[in-house]
């Protein structure tokens, strides 16, 4: 199966931990020992011993409760129209009474000009007082497609961002695959200086369950807990979180589990990109990260489905269609090169 990044359990360091912690007895609701020390990791991450860091279980809880926090009752979230919060959270962030604003995508991603002439139209407009006011700017890292923002429109965001009084918040569901990409040109600590609030994936990137958010020192913070509570995210056992990201982040910089892992989903998907390329077929996302979207004929594509998996992603034309083919932290190399070589006998 090559659906998704989340095929399996978790990390076998991972599981290693939680058993030998299973038996610690720890105060409840994430402020024991663990999660505290996975906090200091996260914080020596991004060079800032005064991030305000927070775990929870899943992605949409996480984009919820954070964006829920972030806005006031008339205010919204300006998303590409790819992005997660806009197509594939089943409105849950609406459901919070914030519509989330879509513009158009290029590449999964959203430009500092674009957030500009939306925030100007919307200052421009008489009637903006009958309209949802723009307060966070989403978007993902990587992306849903795959893609990466570099470093200069990270920062052009985050200047457009101050400009006109907004957040920007970056899901970070896929952020080791993002950063250990040989096209990223960011660290974590660029992520923590150019947004106000992320999350760094782990669900996707080894853990069992779990996103670690990070608010900028200086972005407020007070009360989050409150609504994580209200939003039933405040996990009784909550030291599984920490001891997950504590051994994920153990290690100097780079040097940690969550990049290792990371950076051996990124080589099977570049390896599985380069193959495809030679064979002639097309990808519908020029992706340097764990997800690829290689543009396959019918034919092709069912006699595929005999012995794998793969999630649809688009129609391209009548006789063709993209799928996802993820990598993750736990695929092996051997099925990388049974499907590629699988691809090469049907084609
Ligand atoms: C970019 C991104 N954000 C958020 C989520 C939501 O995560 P979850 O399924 O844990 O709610 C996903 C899940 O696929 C995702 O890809």
């Amino acid at each position: 199966m090559f659906n998704c990044d989340y095929l399996e359990g978790a990390h076998p360091e991972i599981l290693k931990r939680l058993s030998e912690t299973n038996m610690v007895q720890t105060p409840g609701y994430g402020v024991d020992s663990y999660c505290d020390h996975a906090r200091e990791l996260i914080r020596k991450q991004v060079g800032d011993d005064k991030a305000y860091v927070q775990f929870l279980v899943g992605g949409t809880q996480t984009n919820m409760t954070v964006l829920a926090y972030l806005m006031r009752h008339h205010e919204g979230v300006i998303a590409a129209d790819t992005g997660h919060i806009a197509v594939h959270e089943t409105g849950s962030v609406e459901a919070t009474g914030h519509k989330v604003l879509t513009i158009a995508n290029s590449e999964g991603k959203i430009t500092a000009k674009q957030v500009d002439d939306y925030v100007n139209a919307h200052n421009a407009d008489e009637m903006k007082q009958h309209m949802v006011k723009p307060k966070v700017v989403f978007i993902g890292y990587a992306t849903e497609e795959g893609t990466l923002y570099s470093k200069r429109e990270l920062m052009d965001l985050y200047d457009v961002c101050k400009k006109h009084d907004l957040y920007l918040y970056v899901d970070g569901a896929r952020m080791g695959y993002g950063l250990t990409s040989e096209k990223s040109d960011l660290t974590m600590k660029d992520i923590y200086d150019y947004s106000d609030v992320f999350y760094i994936g782990g669900t996707k990137v080894g853990a069992l369950f779990g996103e670690a958010i990070v608010f900028k020192s200086t972005t407020p913070h007070d009360d989050f807990r409150y609504l994580m509570k209200q939003k039933g995210g405040l996990m009784a056992k909550g030291r599984l979180l920490g001891i997950q990201f504590e051994t994920l982040f153990d290690g100097e910089g780079e040097d940690c589990l969550y990049y290792q892992i990371s950076a051996h989903a990124n080589r099977l998907a570049m390896k599985f990109k380069k193959r495809v390329k030679e064979l002639g077929i097309e990808l519908y996302q020029d992706s340097f990260t764990n997800q690829q979207f290689p543009i396959f004929t019918d034919e092709l594509l069912e006699k595929l489905s005999k012995d794998y998996s793969f999630n649809y992603w688009c129609r391209v034309d009548d006789t063709h269609s993209a799928v996802r083919v993820c990598t993750s932290w736990a695929t092996l190399e051997e099925n990388v090169d049974r499907l590629l070589a699988d691809i090469e006998k049907y084609m």
